[in-house]
């Protein structure tokens, strides 16, 4: 299936950007960061321990990583808790303020889950 709106392509359920000039075959299925909820994903941390957020959106154990970005080029940010509270960590990946989120998910189309994005999808927008 191919479709195309001003800023996206949807090409076999993977929605390309049109910005930059970034082309379909600029970008390979490994570039392409998966949204894994279109929303954040609050989580109570605990002071002084460490999380390892999941950057391409492929991990079973989200928001967190479970190793799935090998052969991606991306690694999981690591967040150190300052403090024992609710930390609303990015599930959409899209994030300028990576791992937690900026709102950015409400620039995806509402069906973004689980799709692949470029990552910088929201940017500008
Ligand atoms: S979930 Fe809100 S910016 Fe990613």
């Amino acid at each position: 299936m191919f479709l195309r709106s001003r800023n996206y392509f949807l090409l076999n359920r993977i929605y390309l950007s049109t910005k930059k000039n970034i082309r379909m075959a600029e970008i390979e299925d490994s570039h392409l960061v998966i949204c894994a909820e279109r929303k954040s994903m609050p989580v109570d941390v605990e002071e002084g321990k460490q999380y390892y957020w999941c950057s391409c959106g492929r991990s079973a154990k989200q928001p967190f990583c479970d190793g799935s970005h090998r052969g991606t080029p991306y690694t999981p940010i690591q967040y150190t808790a300052t403090e024992t509270k609710k930390v609303y960590f990015c599930g959409c990946k899209q994030s300028a303020n990576k791992p937690t989120c900026d709102g950015s998910h409400k620039k995806l189309p509402e069906d973004a889950q689980g799709k692949g994005f470029a990552l910088d999808y929201c940017a500008g927008k």
